[in-house]
């Protein structure tokens, strides 16, 4: 039993490991440069330690003609969407004309990209069956098994966290059961369908940007009410069944997109699914809201708009990560400077060239005190022992604090302070 890999990102280069620990393992990518990276033991992302590379039984390479010798196929690769805000479907089956290139009799293809209920066995199947002439279940399986990992996270990990898995038939899913069973410790869900494991995992981000979008939508009312959202919610929050959600930026490839292909589908079924969109307009707007709020607290120092000078902390799209990807603090950055504001950004785990290469902008290694105000837009470890004294110290006059996570929320008092 021979496993390939088909994408080596976020998701994909993990399983490989995973499963290289057991079985003979290619790990394919179109990608020349992380398949350079990863051949030399590192991970691309940075998320990995090396010694996730040692003692593996694996082969990185771009040339597809390694996936041959392959009898199961792992497809891990994006699944975006549009700038019209529907799936963009390209990558997905581009992976799929690949394997089915060489698909033999007995071969298992499992795909892990995020989707909406169907695309599996609607939109990747037929395009395995037309390029290798074989049939669904007579010659071929095919599995889904969602991914549950999150980046930066230690605590939950993809072999501590219970995988769901589906198939074609019986077999099928016994056999991708069995699989996942050889590397995840706490063991697998065995979905009923590939249609409700893949729903499964729409639902997972769907249900989290709707609550996120829920607790903006009170902050921006309890902003407006002159209370502060953070003791409303350690208020609210000592009932049992309060739910914990937090307000902020829904940034990433993950929470901010997944939606999308549930409404796609909603829609292509006639359905107009209210509550998911209006949350993630809420969610997608509230750049311009922060942006808006650094605007007031600089006017409210006297400072004209167009001299102002702000520090962003924090570009990634969440905390303790290196990931840029639909960040929202960039929409933050570039609203800002759509008043003509300069603004500098930090961060210890963004790449500058990755930076500019995708938004544009570029970081700044160091502080080029003194600004008007400073948003603190991300959760890095970094950033925890920051105190008034060292905002203080960057700031032109009285100073302004935007403390997006509401990290220091009973700790400024002399600063003009704003959290979500
Ligand atoms: N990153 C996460 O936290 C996370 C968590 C759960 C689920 N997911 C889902 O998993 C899927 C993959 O996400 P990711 O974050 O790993 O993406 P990624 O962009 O980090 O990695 C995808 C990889 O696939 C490669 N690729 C693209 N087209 C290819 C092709 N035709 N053949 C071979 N390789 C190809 C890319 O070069 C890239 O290296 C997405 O559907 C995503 O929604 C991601």
């Amino acid at each position: 039993m021979k496993i390939a890999l088909v994408g080596l990102g976020y998701v994909g280069l993990p399983i490989a490991l995973e499963f290289a620990g057991i079985f003979d393992v290619i790990g394919f990518d179109i990608d020349q440069r992380k398949i350079d990276i990863a051949s030399m033991g590192r991970d691309p992302n940075d998320e990995l330690d090396p010694g996730a590379f040692v003692d593996k039984n694996i082969t990185f390479t771009s040339d597809e003609r390694l996936l041959k010798s392959c009898t199961i196929y792992v497809i891990a690769v994006p699944t975006p969407v549009t700038r019209f805000k529907v799936p963009d479907l390209r990558p997905l089956q581009s992976a799929s004309k690949t394997v089915a290139k060489y698909l033999k009799k007995g071969d298992l293809v499992i795909y892990e990209s995020t989707v909406y209920p169907g695309c599996t066995e609607e939109d990747c199947v037929p395009i395995l069956e037309d390029l290798s002439g074989l049939k669904l279940n007579e010659d071929f399986k095919v599995g889904y098994s969602p991914e549950r990992i999150n980046p930066g996270d230690k605590v939950h990990t993809l072999t501590n966290t219970v995988k769901v898995v589906s198939g074609s038939d019986e077999a099928a899913l016994e056999q991708v059961a069995n699989l996942y069973e050889s590397i995840i410790t706490a063991g697998v869900h065995r979905a009923p369908s590939i249609k409700v494991a893949e729903a499964s995992k729409i639902i997972e981000n769907t249900q989290r940007d709707v609550n996120i979008a829920l607790m903006n939508e009170l902050s921006i009312i309890f902003d407006r009410a002159g209370i502060n959202t953070a003791d409303v919610l350690a208020a609210a929050g000592t009932k049992w069944n309060f739910l914990k959600f937090y307000p902020g930026l829904v940034g990433g490839h993950c929470i901010g997109v997944d939606p999308y292909y549930l409404t796609h589908k909603a829609i292509e079924l006639g359905y107009s699914p209210e509550m998911i969109l209006t949350g993630r307009k809420i969610n997608d707007n509230l750049s311009k809201h922060v942006a808006k709020k650094a605007v007031n607290l600089i006017s409210e120092q006297s400072v004209p708009v167009h001299d102002a000078r702000v520090l962003v902390l924090g570009i990634t799209f969440k905390e303790n990560v290196s990931d840029i990807r639909n960040s929202k603090v960039v929409d933050v950055v570039k609203e800002l400077q759509s008043f003509g504001i300069s603004v500098d950004i930090m961060d210890p785990h963004a790449a500058s060239s990755d930076l500019e290469a995708s938004y544009g902008l570029s970081l700044v290694s160091e502080p080029r005190a003194p600004y008007d105000c400073i948003i603190l837009a991300v959760k890095h470890d970094e950033y925890l022992s920051f105190d008034e004294d060292y905002f203080k110290s960057l700031s032109r006059g009285k100073g302004a604090l935007i403390d997006i996570k509401s990290q220091f929320t009973t700790q400024i008092h002399d600063m003009l302070y704003w959290s979500l």
